[in-house]
C-alpha cells in the first residue's frame, strides 16, 4: 500500500472537493506534505483537480496497473497474491525477477509490473523496445510444476495472454511458435521465459510477458526481428484500452494454465494452443540463427516442438526458431 493511500481514501470517500487543511488534519500530514503527495498521485495517473478555494478532488482514477488497483480485482490464489513490485521505469522487469528469485527462495507468485523499460529484452537477446503505454511484466514461478512441463510454459503462457485479448477486446488474435500473439499476421506480444535448474527439478521460472497495448506501433518497427511486422492493441482497435483491466485478465488466465501445469497436462495445453494458432497445415520458414527451414508444419508435438514437412524430409522436429507463414 503506497504512503499516498490515506489521502486517496479521503478524496475517495469525499466524491467532491476536499480541502487541503482537511486532508493534513485527518491524515496528519502538513499541507505542504499534501500538496507533494498529491503531485505522486498524479504521477500515478490519478485524476486529480486542484481549486485554490475549494481544495482538490478525485476526477479520475488511474489505469496504471499499480499494485493497490490490482488487488482489488484480482482473483487469483498464488499469482500476484505474495507481491505485486511496481515501478514507473526499470531496466527490465525480467532482470529484477531474476535477482529477486535469486535473493528470496520462498517468493512464488510475484509479479513486477514497469509502466517503462530501459534495456528490455526479447528472446534470442534481441532488444525489446517498452515505452509507456505497454504492458511489460515478469512473474516468479517454482515447483511444484513438474519438471517435465517446463517446455510447456512458453505455450501456456502465450495462451493466457491470447485468451486475455480475446476476453477484453473484439479482436482475434492467434498464437504463433513458439510463443509470439499475433493479429492479422503483426506480431502484438511476446513470451521470454528464464529458467533456473538444479539437481533434476527446476528452481524457480520467470515468465516475461510484453505486449504493446496503447502505443503507436510505427515507434515500434525496431523492436523486432526484421522478417515479422509489428502492431499493437490500440492501432488494431481504433482507440486506446485498459491496461489495468488487461493486466487483471492476464494474471487470472496465468493462474489457470499454471494450475494445469500442475497437475501434469501438457497435452491438454498444447491441444489448446493448436486450436488458437495458425501455423498449423500452414507452408512456413523456421529461421535460427543463420538457418532457414522451409516446409509445412504438420503439428506441434506435446513437449512443444515444431513437426515440419519439407521437400527433402517428411518429418523435422524444430525446437527453436522464428517462424513465417509464407502462404
Ligand atoms: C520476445 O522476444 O518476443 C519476447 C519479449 C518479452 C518482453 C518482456 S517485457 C517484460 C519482460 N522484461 C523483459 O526485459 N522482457 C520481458
Amino acid at each position: 500500500m503506497p504512503e499516498e493511500e490515506p489521502l486517496l481514501y479521503l478524496l475517495r470517500r469525499q466524491k467532491g472537493y476536499i480541502s487541503g487543511r482537511t486532508l493534513a488534519k485527518e491524515t496528519g500530514i502538513s499541507t505542504n506534505g499534501v500538496a507533494k503527495r498529491i503531485k505522486i498521485l498524479r504521477q500515478y495517473g490519478y485524476y486529480i483537480e486542484s481549486s485554490p478555494k475549494m481544495g482538490y478532488r478525485l476526477a479520475g482514477g488511474t489505469d496504471l496497473p499499480l499494485p493497490w488497483e490490482l488487488v482489488k480485482v484480482l482473483d487469483t490464489l498464488v499469482i500476484g497474491k505474495d507481491k505485486i513490485i511496481y515501478r514507473h521505469s526499470v531496466e527490465s522487469t525480467q532482470n529484477l525477477a531474476i535477482s529477486l528469485a535469486e535473493e528470496d527462495p520462498s517468493i512464488d507468485g510475484t509479479v513486477i509490473i514497469a509502466e517503462q523499460q530501459v534495456s528490455g529484452r526479447g528472446r534470442v537477446n534481441r532488444k525489446w523496445l517498452s515505452p509507456k503505454g505497454g504492458i511489460w511484466l515478469s512473474v516468479i514461478l517454482r515447483p511444484p510444476i513438474p519438471a517435465s512441463n517446463i517446455t510447456i510454459l512458453p505455450f501456456a503462457a502465450a495462451l493466457a495472454v491470447c485468451d486475455s485479448i480475446k476476453k477484453t477486446t473484439p479482436l482475434n488474435p492467434k498464437v504463433r511458435w513458439p510463443n509470439d500473439i499475433m493479429i492479422e499476421g503483426k506480431k502484438v506480444a511476446g513470451i521470454l521465459i528464464d529458467i533456473s535448474m538444479g539437481a533434476g527439478r527446476f528452481n524457480y521460472a520467470v515468465i516475461g510477458i510484453g505486449i504493446n497495448v496503447n502505443i503507436d506501433s510505427l515507434a515500434m518497427s525496431s523492436n523486432l526481428e526484421r522478417h515479422i511486422k509489428v502492431t499493437s492493441l490500440s492501432d488494431e482497435l481504433g482507440h486506446k484500452m485498459s491496461i489495468l483491466g488487461l493486466t487483471k485478465e492476464i494474471l487470472e488466465r496465468l493462474e489457470y494454465y499454471h494450475i494445469q501445469l500442475k497437475n501434469s497436462i501438457p497435452h491438454t495445453i498444447i491441444e489448446q494452443w493448436k486450436k488458437n494458432s495458425d501455423i498449423i497445415l500452414q507452408k512456413v520458414e523456421v529461421i535460427h540463427n543463420d538457418w532457414t527451414i522451409e516446409g509445412v508444419v504438420l503439428d506441434v508435438n506435446d513437449d512443444g516442438s515444431l513437426l515440419v514437412r519439407t521437400d527433402v524430409c517428411d518429418n523435422i522436429k524444430v525446437v527453436a526458431g522464428d517462424v513465417r507463414v509464407t502462404y
